[in-house]
């Protein structure tokens, strides 16, 4: 069977609740487009653990800043689906802003504690922006299960604090992050990137895996830290946002910008 599309609210809860209808659990993979191998794994994963799997494409404005790159953000749904329906996904759920926003932007629903620190240090309005449109997604998806990339790890904990504090029955599955062969982290962002910023790029893992093997080794963490956000800048980083170990986390992570391009990754101990 081909993939379905759905762009409105009926048409989403009709694909939906035929499938429940015919004994199928639902997966779902929110996305924003511009597919890559990574999001293909979280797919992959959502097949794994339910009958049919939803993914959604949606550019969600509210968790970008009026500097941000909403309008420059890739977008592609075309292509999107095709790769969509050779991975095997049952829908491609392809909501505008009116459907995902009727009544306006503004959500109840506000990041809790793990949004503290890190990415909110930089981008303060991006979490409640992503707490908006996934609390709107999982209602309108209602999915037993959701896949979300280890990539965006405080992200992944900050649902998962959202579901506990919404008490809503949905498994948040965590996928590991999926990378190309020199170990970058595969995303959306890469395509903005020249041929040298990427070899740039592709130093960002290296640099976090020496600072978890320091780590490991017992070196002290704020000198470790320190000598990590050093190395990116002589990689040829511009700007270093983070790099910080979160104990409670057992993790680095790290955001820093290639002209334009803001990267982030993370790493376990
Ligand atoms: O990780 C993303 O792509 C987005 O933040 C998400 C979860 C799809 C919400 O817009």
């Amino acid at each position: 069977m081909g993939i379905l599309t759905a762009r409105t609210r009926d048409e989403i809860a009709a694909i939906v609740s035929k499938a429940r209808q015919d004994g199928q659990t639902i997966g779902f993979v929110p996305t924003m487009g511009a597919l890559h191998a990574g999001h293909l794994s979280l797919v992959k994963l959502a097949l794994e653990k339910c009958d049919f799997v939803v993914v959604s494409i949606f550019v969600n404005p509210t968790q970008f800043a009026p500097h941000e790159d909403f309008d420059r953000y890739p977008r592609m749904p075309e292509a999107d689906s095709l790769m969509l329906a050779e991975a095997g996904a049952s829908c491609v759920f392809l909501p505008d802003e009116a459907v995902i926003y009727p009544d306006g932007k503004d959500c109840a629903v506000k990041a809790g504690a793990a949004a503290k620190g890190l990415e909110t240090d930089f981008r303060p309005h991006f979490f409640d922006g992503v707490v908006n449109v996934v609390s709107r997604l999982f209602d309108l998806v209602k999915p037993d299960a959701a896949v979300f990339g280890q990539k965006d790890f405080q992200q992944l904990q900050v649902i998962r604090e959202m579901v506990e504090a919404l008490g809503l029955s949905i498994e948040i599955v965590g996928a590991p992050i999926a990378r190309d062969e020199s170990g970058l982290a595969l995303s959306s962002r890469n395509a903005y990137l020249s041929s040298e910023e990427l070899s740039v790029a592709r130093r960002l893992n290296k640099v976090l895996l020496d600072a978890v093997q320091a780590l490991r080794a017992g070196e002290d963490q704020d000198e470790v830290m320190a000598e990590a956000a050093q190395a990116l800048v002589s990689n040829g980083f511009e700007k270093v946002d983070y790099v910080r170990f979160k104990p409670e986390w057992q993790r680095v992570l790290a955001a820093a910008w290639l002209g334009k391009t803001r990267l982030i990754d993370n790493m376990g101990l």
